[in-house]
């Protein structure tokens, strides 16, 4: 079992690629008001979970709502693949403004597998190529996340370790 230690106030930044499971580990392990994801705010301000044009007004909105949930001192989860620096950049600050620890939690499954999930989904339609890209940004940042002001890094490698992760809240106080 692979414990995750999370204050129990923080910003907790999923990253994974398209199909590593993030959507489904924020299902299993926090309650869904704690949990805002990229697709929800982009079907919100575009009516469509899909339109990447809409993705700019989408983080805005996300960002902000996390703004106002860290301020009242609630836990809270992006559900977004957060593969680019500056995405995580904008979240690492957004923490730091409401005095709360950034965490990251890395879901990292072999390509081949987050290509067959993806690939089976009817809500999912990019190609082969755009998930590629997707595993060499991630690839490219764990070199980068150690110095982005997350407090911790956790990477969870593989199915097998995903699937029995738990989460322990630390007290802060
Ligand atoms: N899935 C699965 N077994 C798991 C985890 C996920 O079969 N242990 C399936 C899900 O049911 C879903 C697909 O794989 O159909 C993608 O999982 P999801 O959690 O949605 O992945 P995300 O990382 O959220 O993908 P995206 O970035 O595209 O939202
Ligand atoms: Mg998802």
């Amino acid at each position: 079992m692979s414990v995750l230690d999370i204050p129990e106030l923080a910003l907790v930044a999923l990253v994974g690629v398209s199909g590593s499971g993030k959507s489904t580990f924020a299902r299993r392990h926090f309650a869904p008001s704690q949990v805002l994801s990229s697709d929800a705010f982009r079907a919100m301000v575009a009516d469509d979970e899909n339109d990447q044009s809409a993705s700019a007004d989408a983080f805005d909105a996300l960002h902000y709502v996390a703004g106002k949930r860290l301020r009242a001192g609630r836990l809270t989860v992006v559900d977004a693949t957060n593969l680019q620096p500056h995405a995580r950049a904008a979240l690492v600050r957004v923490a730091r403004e409401h005095d709360v620890l950034p965490v990251a939690v890395v879901l990292d499954v072999p390509e081949a597998l987050a290509w067959e999930r993806t690939d089976a989904r009817a809500d999912r339609t990019f190609g082969r190529q755009v998930l590629a890209r997707m595993s060499r940004d991630l690839r490219r940042s764990y070199a980068q996340l150690a110095r982005e002001g997350f407090r911790k890094v956790h990477v969870l490698r593989g199915v097998d370790e995903i699937e029995a992760a738990e989460i322990r809240y630390e007290r802060l106080f």
